[in-house]
């Protein structure tokens, strides 16, 4: 479904350019649930940005059924988007509305922008909504505003607008990391969930270890921009994890 070549980025900052992503290749093909580990910096967060068209990389192609999403006009960009659903780390739900406004949010892909601007959506549009909510296990929260939930529940929420996109492709960025363990697991079952029994492919990153091993089909491990692992996560042996997370470097 995705193919990744040869993709770097440089980024440009003040002090001098910075290469955060260096010739990434690897495919990952559709119903694939697969986590990305690596340190702080490591680039796991560019590239997940760069999967969904939210960083255009300074080399290398993302083709997606065949399609370079790098190289898109908007409009052809937008609507690959449209089955993208992203989750992060800080939820990024609008606090004030509710929990079925912030999972309708999911469907404006959908509608042409002048309804989506109204918030005239369709019926079909709030039955997924709903259908989502029910899946997270939130329908009794349905009119609750957002900033009155728990975290576990503001994730869940997140989870249900990314839903309701409908899409193939999940990405998510540290969804776990502002969860204490229990809620943590919880959101890695719901993804997990989702992949097996909807098919749904996943690519989420993730720093903890123990749940990329206990979720993830295939783990895939950056280090200062590069892969240095893909594969099963047997198959992750501790040598290797001391080098990714850069365990054993002494001070240079
Ligand atoms: N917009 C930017 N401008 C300049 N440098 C950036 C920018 N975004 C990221 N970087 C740098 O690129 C490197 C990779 O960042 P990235 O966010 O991908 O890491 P990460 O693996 O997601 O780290 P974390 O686990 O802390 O989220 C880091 O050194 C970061 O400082
Ligand atoms: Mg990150």
């Amino acid at each position: 479904m995705i193919e990744v070549r040869d993709l770097s980025h440089v980024f440009q900052t003040p002090r001098g350019a910075f290469q955060a992503l260096a010739e990434v290749s690897l495919a990952i093909p559709r119903g694939d649930f697969v986590a990305i580990i690596g340190r702080s910096g490591a680039g796991k967060s560019t590239f997940l940005r760069t999967l969904n068209g939210l960083l255009t990389p300074s080399r290398g192609q993302v083709l997606v059924h065949g399609t370079d999403i790098t190289r898109l006009p908007k409009r052809e960009l937008q609507k690959y988007r449209r089955r993208v659903g992203f989750i992060f780390q800080q939820f990024n739900l609008v606090p004030r509305l509710s929990v079925l406004d912030n999972v309708l949010h999911g469907r404006l892909g959908y509608l042409p922008t002048w309804r989506g601007l109204l918030g005239l959506y369709t019926d079909h549009d709030y039955q997924i909504a709903r259908r989502e909510i029910a899946r997270v296990d939130l329908a009794s929260k349905e009119t609750a505003r957002v900033d009155t939930l728990s975290g576990g529940q503001q994730q869940r929420v997140a989870i249900a607008r990314a839903m309701a996109q409908e899409p193939e492709l999940i990405l998510a960025d540290e969804p776990a990391a502002n969860l204490d363990p229990v809620l943590s697991e919880e959101v890695m079952r719901i993804l997990k969930g989702f992949n097996e029994t909807l098919g749904v492919t996943v690519v989420v990153n993730i720093h903890t270890l123990e749940l990329a091993r206990k979720y993830a089909r295939r783990i895939v491990a950056f280090r200062r921009g590069r892969v240095v692992f893909d594969g099963a996560p047997e198959a992750l042996g501790e040598d290797l994890v001391d080098e990714i997370y850069e365990r054993k470097e002494t001070w240079a």
